[in-house]
């Protein structure tokens, strides 16, 4: 195995070399914008390391990691207009920067781009259509996901296990899929490849809960996203659902008071509903939580023929990751 930085530098040449340069330019450039303004990169990341888990022809996994990078960056765009956000990557969102519309068919090109990416994998036809049923599946719950998102906005009663599955659905499959992919275009056996997607899957659990965290916690100067976007928005995140579970009743019902009442200043809402998660110790709470899925994360690798080196290689990558600021 390589550095983590190594990784990045070679999908970031393949990346640069294959820039959208195509008119009408309305359309394409906030496809390069998007995709040139950051972006930790870790589901490329996922589908090299899977890829050289099994051989040292690293490039063979190149196309499916741009084709998981330009799909996920096609959900931000997507994401950030449901979600009303302004920021992303410390700079304007898609649609703030051009328009809504330009958000809804740069995103839509981006996502036929991602297939277009994906069959231009080198490979048998047999692999060719397990990666396309990787894909497909995975693409469908991330849509799945992002609806049950949506639809939690506006309930009271969402329960952890609720919650744990809509994350799963939006963010993990999509992490998992990276590596599972990248493992198979590497040569693993079809068994592995899903013990790989099950260690993918609970650290993506692991990852959307650090990132709920973040949202109401994080330092603005590094988060690069609005923080407290998911308070004004009301999502029922690990945070809201903890003080559901384990605050007092008078916590519970402050907490359904401050998301039933329009929000007329968004600082004093935030405020006020930061208040009542550090009261409940929610952070800590759901910190525990992380750690959990990452202990299931790290068993389904210990399954795995791998190396021990290799292993312990994934688990510490697994344990920066769950360190960010971003
Ligand atoms: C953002 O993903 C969306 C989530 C699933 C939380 P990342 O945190 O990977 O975003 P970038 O690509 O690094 O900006
Ligand atoms: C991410 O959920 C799921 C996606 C499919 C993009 P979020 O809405 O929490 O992601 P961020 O915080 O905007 O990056
Ligand atoms: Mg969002
Ligand atoms: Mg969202
Ligand atoms: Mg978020």
């Amino acid at each position: 195995m390589r550095s983590i930085a190594d990784y990045q530098n070679v999908f970031q040449n393949y990346l640069y070399a294959h820039r959208f340069d195509r008119s009408p330019t309305e359309l394409y450039e906030p496809v390069n914008y998007i995709l040139s303004i950051g972006g930790k990169r870790l589901r490329p990341l996922l589908a090299l390391m899977g890829c050289e888990l099994f051989t040292d022809d690293l490039e063979k996994a190149l196309p499916t990691a741009m084709a998981v990078e330009v799909f996920h960056n096609f959900t931000l765009l997507h994401d950030d207009i449901m979600d009303a956000a302004p920021l992303r990557r410390g700079q304007p969102t898609v649609h703030i920067k051009y328009n809504v519309n330009t958000g809804i068919l740069s995103g839509d090109v981006m996502l036929i781009s991602a297939y277009d990416f994906l069959l231009n994998t080198e490979g048998s036809s047999d692999l060719k259509i397990a990666l396309m049923q990787i894909f497909n599946k995975m693409a469908t719950e991330v849509c799945e996901g992002q609806q049950l998102d949506m639809n939690f906005e506006h309930l009271n009663d969402v329960t952890i296990a609720e919650y744990v599955r809509m994350i799963e659905l939006k963010t993990s499959v999509l992490i998992a899929a990276a590596f599972q992919m990248g493992a198979l275009i590497g040569g693993a056996t079809a068994e592995v490849a899903e013990r790989l997607y099950a260690f993918g899957r609970h650290v993506g659990i692991a990852f959307q809960i650090q990132d709920d965290i973040l949202d109401t916690f994080g330092d603005p100067e590094k988060f690069g996203k609005k923080v407290g976007g998911d308070i004004i928005q009301n999502k029922k995140t690990l945070l809201v659902l903890t003080v559901y579970e384990s605050g007092s009743p008078l916590q519970r019902a402050d907490l359904q008071q401050l998301m039933a009442t329009p929000t007329e200043d968004e600082a004093s809402k935030i405020k006020a509903v930061r208040q009542i998660f550090d009261a409940v110790g929610v952070r800590q709470l759901a910190e525990k939580d992380m750690g959990k899925h990452l202990q299931t994360a790290f068993e389904n690798l210990d399954e795995t023929p791998l190396s021990i080196e290799r292993k312990i290689y994934l688990k510490s990558w697994a344990n920066d990751l769950m360190s960010r600021e971003k």
